[in-house]
């Protein structure tokens, strides 16, 4: 499947590019864009990055498939990611995961519809721990009821 910038990401992208010193180093917004413009990133996108910012498709692939924040393949609206790092572990990771697979009827790596559930790294808002992120969106000092009032507004 073929893939281009929109008018807008292209302009972007023209715009940014004089402030770097190599095409290569506009990987990571790219994804941004791509991910902004389609939703997950294609093969068809990784080719068309390969050709643009002068970088193998292999290496794309090693970018895309190393960072949680990048899909690979299309997912439901919301992606519900929960940190798993030590913060959030101390503070009852394990009891928000358990209430979210109740709520929602999935374990980790699964989906639904309308939800995919993943664990990921520490997001850096440890201060908030346990925390968890909904596509682009922070929640932070969660409890087993409020995960579940978020998933039920979330919902309707
Ligand atoms: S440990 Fe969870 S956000 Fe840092």
């Amino acid at each position: 499947m073929s893939f281009s910038f929109n008018e807008d990401h292209l302009n972007a992208y023209m715009h940014m590019l004089p402030r770097y010193p190599h095409p290569k180093a506009l990987l990571l917004p790219c994804l941004w864009m791509v991910q902004y413009q389609e939703g997950y990133i294609s093969a068809g996108a990784m080719k068309y990055l390969s050709k643009l910012l002068d970088i193998p498709q292999a290496h794309i692939y090693g970018v895309v498939s190393f960072y949680t924040m990048f899909n690979l393949e299309k997912r439901p609206p919301f992606h519900i990611q929960v940190c798993k790092t030590l913060s959030c572990e101390l503070c009852g990771k394990d009891e928000i995961i358990k209430s979210i697979e109740e709520e929602v009827g999935i374990k980790v790596g699964e989906a639904t519809e309308l939800f995919k559930l993943s664990e990921v790294e520490c997001l850096g808002a440890c201060s908030g721990a346990p925390m968890l992120c909904i596509n682009e969106e922070y929640y932070e000092n969660l409890t087993p009821k409020n995960i579940k009032e978020l998933l039920q507004r979330l919902a309707k």
